[in-house]
């Protein structure tokens, strides 16, 4: 089993943070309070993409799904997918192995919940093999997609969407998170140029480009939306226009 390592920060555990949860440690805390010092609306972005996440599951949850597969998921802390759909079966991925080995010592009592651990770039196979498995052959299923586009380049999102179109039952949905923005924009480019070096690149796109990338679904009402849209019927108290939060991130609900 992987060890945890608590004397690197890791993503997964700052996101945690970002979020308000108690699965990180001061390692986390202290790399995250420097990253809000560069980037201070990153802590409302995460947030709002958690939140879209939240109302698009309850959604979900009230169509009925029973099969809930969410791609990349970090650290299944409270309120996460099997708590908003706690009779569904739900399958986990995430290709960072320290995220993995922790989430499972998070879930392990869960017996409808199964947590993998494949790169969706290279093994996104394996994991539609295991969740068939888990799902019992049931292909009406919910897919959250929440968080992880804006990591991935276009040829990665056709890939993965036209394979998941390939596999999944009409009447399947997938609840998506986008970054848009024009990424020749000053401020966005030293934003991006910045995720470059830690590492981790990230793609804004513009909505039409979304929308091509979509072309293959249809898009459920209210449509491609702010995230701001998404959420502001829920109970939590959404930054201000002046954070830019929300405008620079959009979500939607897809059907095949
Ligand atoms: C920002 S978190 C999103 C967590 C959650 N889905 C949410 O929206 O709150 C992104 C996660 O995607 C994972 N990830 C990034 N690239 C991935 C890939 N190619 N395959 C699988 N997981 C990936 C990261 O390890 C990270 O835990």
């Amino acid at each position: 089993m992987t060890e945890i390592d608590t004397t690197k920060p890791n993503a997964a555990r700052i996101y945690d943070y970002m979020l308000g949860g108690d699965h990180n440690f001061e390692v986390d805390r202290q790399a995250a309070e420097q990253m809000r010092k560069l980037f201070p609306s990153m802590q409302n972005i995460m947030r709002v993409n958690r939140w879209f996440l939240h109302t698009a599951v309850a959604r979900l949850v009230e169509a009925q799904f029973t099969c809930f597969l969410d791609l990349a998921s970090g650290l299944p802390t409270e309120g996460y997918v099997h708590d908003l759909a706690p009779s569904a079966k739900v399958v986990y991925n995430d290709r960072d192995p320290i995220t993995v080995a922790y989430a499972k010592q998070i879930l392990a009592d869960n017996a409808q919940v199964k947590y993998l651990g494949f790169d969706l770039t290279t093994d996104f196979d394996h994991v539609l093999a295991e969740a068939n498995t888990f799902f019992n052959n049931q292909r009406l299923v919910a897919v959250s997609f929440v968080g992880i586009a804006y990591f991935l380049t276009d040829a990665q999102v056709i890939t993965i969407l036209a394979t998941l179109h390939r596999w999944c039952a009409e009447g399947s949905q997938i609840a998506i998170s986008w970054g848009v923005g024009n990424a020749q924009d000053s401020n966005i480019k030293a934003i991006l140029e910045s995720y470059t070096k830690m590492g981790s690149p990230l793609y804004v796109r513009s909505l039409e480009d979304v929308r091509t990338l979509l072309a293959d679904w249809t898009i459920l009402d209210p449509g491609l939306q702010p995230l701001s849209v998404w959420v502001e019927s829920g109970p939590w108290e959404v930054p201000g226009s002046g954070d830019s939060v929300g405008a620079d991130m959009y979500g939607c609900i897809i059907t095949k």
